[in-house]
Formats: C-alpha cells, sequence, structure tokens
C-alpha cells in the first residue's frame, strides 16, 4: 500500500497568505498542516509516500518534508505542472502508484482518530474504492454521495444543486489501480478540473465496488481563513497539553493548557490556555486567549489576543483586542491614534498595518 499526499493547487481561498506560503504549510497549533497529515499516514504503517508539487510552492514542501526520515517513511515528490483537479494529480502520480493500491489523501485535511482502521479495513475487504463521508449543513458546497444501508455507494454529484443527500466526500481515499482505468474515461468538469466524484462515479458505471463510510469524529478542511481557525482551535482543544520551558517572570499567570517553547519570554502578562507560544516570542503587558497560536519569535507587546493564529517574527503592538484572526510572517500591527473595539483581519505577508 502507497499513499499520496495532494500538496499543488493554488489556494486561491487563502490568498494572500498563499503567494508566499504552501496551504499546506500553514501552521495548526504551530506545526505545518502536512505534517499531521504524516503523522496519521505513519500511524495507519504506509511508509512509501508521494507529494504532489505545484512550481510555486514544490520547494517550499521539499524543504518542510524532506526526504521523511522524520516519519520513517520513503517519500517521492511528483511535479504536477498546474492544478487541473484532484484527478489530473492522480493521472500525474501513474508512474509512482503503478499498480499498487493507495490511500490518497489532501495535504489540508484531517480528520479525527486517523486512518489506520479505514486502511485495515480496505485492505482486508479489496473494494475497488472507499471513501470517507461526513454530513455537512451545506451539501451544495461539496461532493455528495448516496448510498444505501449497507454503506455501499449508489451514485456521487460533484457540487450539485440539488442535493439528495447531505453526506460530503472527505478529502481522503483509498483506491484500488482500477481508478486508473477511470480516470482515463473522465472529461475535465464545467470548471475544467479532473474530478476526483467523477472518476469513482465512473468506478460506478464500470460496475465495480465502492465502499463509504460516514464519519463520526470531527473533520478539518484547511482551505479558508475560518476553517484554519477552525482547525487550530479543534487540534490545540484536542492535543494540546501544558508544557512550559520558556521564562515566565513572576508577574505573569499561566492558565490552564499552555505551550510556552524554549527561549520565549512571557513578561507582565497572561496566558489562558490551550494556547501555542513558539520559540523565542516575546509577550509583554498582554492577554493571550483561548485557542491562540503564536509563531516563532513574534513580540506581542501590550495587546490582547484570542483565538488567532498569527505566524512568525510578526510584531503586535498596543492592540486592544485582536480576535478570529491570521497573520502571515513578518506583519507588523500597531495602534493608530483612534482606538477601535474588536478587529476581525486576514493578513498576508510583510503587511504593515496601522489601525
Ligand atoms: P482545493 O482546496 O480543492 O484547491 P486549491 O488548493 O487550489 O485551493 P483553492 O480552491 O482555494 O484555489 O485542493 C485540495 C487539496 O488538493 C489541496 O491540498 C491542494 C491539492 N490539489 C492538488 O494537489 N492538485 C490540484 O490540481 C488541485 C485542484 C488541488
Amino acid at each position: 500500500m502507497k499513499a499520496l499526499i495532494l500538496s499543488g493547487g493554488q489556494g486561491t481561498r487563502l490568498k494572500p497568505l498563499t503567494n508566499t506560503i504552501a496551504k499546506q504549510l500553514l501552521p495548526i497549533a504551530n506545526n505545518p498542516i502536512i505534517f499531521y497529515v504524516l503523522n496519521q499516514i505513519k500511524e495507519a504503517g504506509i511508509t512509501d509516500i508521494g507529494i504532489i508539487i505545484s512550481p510555486e510552492t514544490g520547494n517550499l514542501i521539499r524543504e518542510a518534508v524532506g526526504d521523511g526520515t522524520r516519519w520513517g517513511a520513503r517519500i517521492t515528490y511528483i511535479l504536477q505542472t498546474e492544478p487541473a483537479g484532484l484527478a489530473h494529480a492522480v493521472k500525474t502520480a501513474n508512474d509512482f502508484l503503478g499498480s499498487s493500491p493507495f490511500l490518497m489523501f489532501l495535504g489540508d485535511n484531517l480528520i479525527q482518530g486517523g486512518v489506520r482502521d479505514f486502511v485495515s479495513e480496505f485492505t482486508r475487504d479489496t473494494p475497488d474504492a472507499l471513501i470517507l463521508l461526513k454530513e455537512v449543513a451545506d451539501p451544495c458546497l461539496f461532493g455528495v454521495a448516496n448510498v444505501d444501508k449497507n454503506g455501499e455507494v449508489i451514485h456521487l454529484v460533484e457540487k450539485p444543486k440539488q442535493p439528495q443527500t447531505n453526506l460530503a466526500l472527505v478529502g481522503i481515499y483509498l483506491f484500488s489501480p482500477v481508478i486508473h482505468q477511470a480516470i482515463a474515461q473522465i472529461k475535465p468538469s464545467w470548471r475544467g478540473e479532473l474530478e476526483i466524484t467523477d472518476a469513482i462515479q465512473k468506478l460506478l458505471d464500470m460496475g465495480k465496488r465502492v465502499r463509504s463510510h460516514v464519519l463520526k469524529g470531527w473533520w478539518l478542511d484547511t482551505g479558508k481563513k475560518d476553517d484554519l481557525l477552525e482547525a487550530n482551535r479543534v487540534v490545540l482543544d484536542e492535543y494540546l497539553k501544558r508544557n512550559v520551558k520558556g521564562e515566565i517572570d513572576p508577574t505573569s499567570q499561566i492558565m490552564g493548557r499552555v505551550e510556552v517553547e524554549e527561549g520565549a519570554q512571557v513578561v507582565n502578562s497572561t496566558v489562558r490556555g490551550p494556547v501555542s507560544i513558539a520559540e523565542g516570542c516575546k509577550i509583554r503587558n498582554s492577554f493571550i486567549g483561548p485557542f491562540t497560536s503564536i509563531g516563532e519569535s513574534t513580540i506581542v507587546e501590550n495587546s490582547c489576543v484570542e483565538h488567532s493564529v498569527i505566524l512568525e517574527n510578526c510584531h503586535i503592538y498596543g492592540i486592544a483586542r485582536l480576535e478570529d484572526s491570521l497573520l502571515g510572517k513578518r506583519v507588523k500591527l500597531k495602534q493608530g491614534a483612534e482606538p477601535h473595539k474588536a478587529m476581525r483581519l486576514m493578513v498576508g505577508d510583510d503587511a504593515e498595518v496601522e489601525l
């Protein structure tokens, strides 16, 4: 069994951040999303992993993931020259995949509990495909499945105008090599992409067996700002342990599950977890509230930050209340003459904001 992680794409919905960072490297609880994906693949016992990369951000992914030693895995990077769809990515990986069954994992998706049980079931029952589904409030935005009471898939539609169920396709799939025959027969959709949903429907048209599982736990798809904040909230809530290695002065209070990495300083401040503060950060005369992650060497002074993801080397000064915000690297944010109450921001790398 091999694994294929899709880390190409354009990340349009996270621009301007994705002008300079690969979407899959954006941090959740101060770790790149793709690291969680690799951890879940490792837990499932798969060590032969292909990663689809784009010309724009491929080198950043290579630098961050390296040769896979950290996960005991062998990594093969596969360049997809244009973001022509998920099924196109599989086609691009043809040489790597050969005739092996494989786990396909979107590099910006995560599910509670990992994929080990699904991989075992697929290996045991050998259907032609196994897909994961999740009940969603707005199925029109997703690939949607019709299934029978035994979990056999009957029909799939990509972004239906009138969805027949609320079961959306989660970005994690298991395929036998017959998927390549199905992909060879599909045409680009109205948006010009080779859709994996169409390829799976083609499997059904070919009389192949597609099984499904409805996920009970959370599914995180970090394609947009609020999804990323939600992923940060869920991961901090579920995994973060109290671990204070940095310096905390006697006038500061660290409450609950807070991680303060080596070389970070908290001075005259209150941090109420779950919060992750990376190496070299300086928090002075400030309040850091729940569900916040602060990247390496960021400085927060005379400010109040809550439910936000701040990347490295930012400087936040005199901000009365920053919440629900995602800040890229090296952002400078400082209070202007007119004080305001709450701010909701999405700011790209190198921006300077004076409020
Ligand atoms: P999407 O979120 O569907 O697409 P995108 O990353 O281009 O983002 P946006 O819609 O905001 O422009 O992609 C899901 C995952 O699959 C993501 O990790 C990128 C990856 N991907 C590829 O590797 N190749 C592709 O051709 C596409 C479309 C996506």
